[in-house]
């Protein structure tokens, strides 16, 4: 009986952003009630109820949060992996400064030096590059490296056991350079990558380099002003010698829409500019014309649904970002590197087409004026790649309070 007219636990879970079991804890206490599916007993949501939590969860907030620090000296900062700089920026933003960004990839190199000609860029794979000339001479060390297993049997996993991996070359940055704080940003995914055993990993061969990890956390995007239902895991080490702990930004309770992203208003003081960007197959393009505003492929008709589909039709699960069209009273949902992918359309709420390259970027909250190089495929991976530049800001803030905690603590006398 589950029809388009009702979502499924899972899809609720998916859409609002909350955990299936505080759903079932709502249920229970009346806040948020299911109805049974008949047959299966299995929790279903009426579609009207949803999409009117929703919109109360996103209603207009004032917000209260605000976790702008100004640091109390020059921060330097070495970033690695560092793509098309949407951490970079970030960190820019909030009062940090770059001095050495490391990226293999030669468009995301472009683009750095477009924008920023004075960046020092180290163009290249990471292997290739010894940090140890920036020993001592900078606060932070910060990268997004690309998630890979690593083989050990069992014992705690030491630095020389990671060799051949780009966590290794992380570690060994941070090991050269000997920053007071190293933070490595990845998808949620690492938390159960190798049923655990990846993080656990890293954690260990951090600590055996000399840094202590903060309980690791999962950052929600659109806590922290970017209209996006992004997530990130943040794994943050302090030095073992600097007793202070590190706090996470605060989330606001302001969320920000597509609508925020795309038109005149708090987050940009102007609509967004036009630019180019890529199309949908003509197939592809007939089905989506059938979605309505945040519909998705539930939303066609059943036979239409089953040829789209194809096996995924049969195998269950929500799939809410299959033919998904966004809605501009709600966040986009997670951009991939590529806008027309099969099963991850992001399809503009009113025209029948994958968001621009502007549009793209300002879902990630880059300013107008950060241009990206290369084709147009390769600036959607380099935006689609990016931590959001608002994000980054409020991990700056963060790491700023940070710092000047342990620089005021310094000049206290004991
Ligand atoms: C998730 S992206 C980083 C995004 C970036 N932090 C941002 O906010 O825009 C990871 C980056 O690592 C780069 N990368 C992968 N292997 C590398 C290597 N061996 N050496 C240097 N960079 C590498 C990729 O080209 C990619 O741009």
């Amino acid at each position: 009986m589950v029809t388009k007219d009702y979502y499924s636990l899972n899809e609720v879970s998916e859409i609002l952003g909350k955990s299936k079991e505080t759903l079932r804890r709502w249920d229970r206490e009346g806040k948020f009630v299911a109805v049974r599916e008949p047959i299966s007993d299995y929790r279903i949501y009426k579609k009207e109820q949803v999409d009117f939590l929703l919109k109360q969860l996103s209603i207009d907030y004032e917000d209260t949060v605000n976790n702008y620090i100004k640091p109390i000296k020059d921060y330097k900062v070495i970033e690695l992996f560092a793509g098309a700089g949407g951490l970079a920026v970030g960190l820019e933003k909030a009062g940090i400064k770059c001095v050495a960004l490391n990226e293999i990839d030669k468009w995301a190199c472009q683009t750095l030096r477009e924008n920023r000609p004075n960046w020092n860029i180290l163009e290249g794979d990471i292997k290739s590059y010894d940090f140890k000339e920036y020993k001592n001479q900078v606060e932070i060390i910060t990268g997004g490296f690309p998630c890979q297993a690593f083989s050990y049997a069992g014992k705690k996993l030491g630095l020389q056991d990671a060799r051949g991996t780009l966590f290794y070359e992380f570690a060994r940055a941070v090991k050269e350079v000997n920053p007071l704080i190293c933070i490595g940003e990845n998808v949620k995914g690492l938390l159960s990558h190798d049923k655990g055993k990846t993080i656990e990993g890293m954690i260990s061969i951090l600590d055996e380099i000399g840094y202590n990890i903060t309980p690791v956390k999962v950052l929600k995007a659109i806590n922290y002003k970017v209209p996006q239902k992004r997530e990130r895991v943040i794994l943050v080490g302090i030095r073992k010698d600097i007793n202070l702990r590190y706090e996470y930004p605060k989330p606001h309770n302001k969320i920000y829409n597509l609508i925020d992203a795309l038109k005149k208003g708090e987050l940009y003081d102007c609509d967004v500019p036009k630019s180019e960007g890529s199309k949908y197959p003509k197939h592809k393009k007939e089905v989506l014309e059938l979605v309505p505003q945040k519909g998705y492929w539930r939303n066609l008709p059943l036979d239409i649904q089953k040829e789209y589909m194809g096996k995924s039709f049969y195998l269950g699960g929500g799939k809410t970002g299959i033919a998904r069209r966004i809605g501009w009273d709600e966040p986009s949902l997670t951009l991939t590197c590529s806008p027309a992918q099969k099963q991850t359309e992001r399809c503009h709420p009113e025209e029948t087409r994958p968001f621009t390259v502007r549009e793209y970027a300002r879902i990630q909250t880059f300013p107008d004026d950060w241009k990206f190089m290369g084709s147009i495929s390769q600036q959607y991976k380099q935006i689609g790649n990016a931590v959001p530049c608002n994000l980054g800001t409020e991990i700056g803030y963060s790491i700023i309070k940070f710092l000047n905690q342990y620089y005021l603590s310094l000049s206290k006398p004991e």
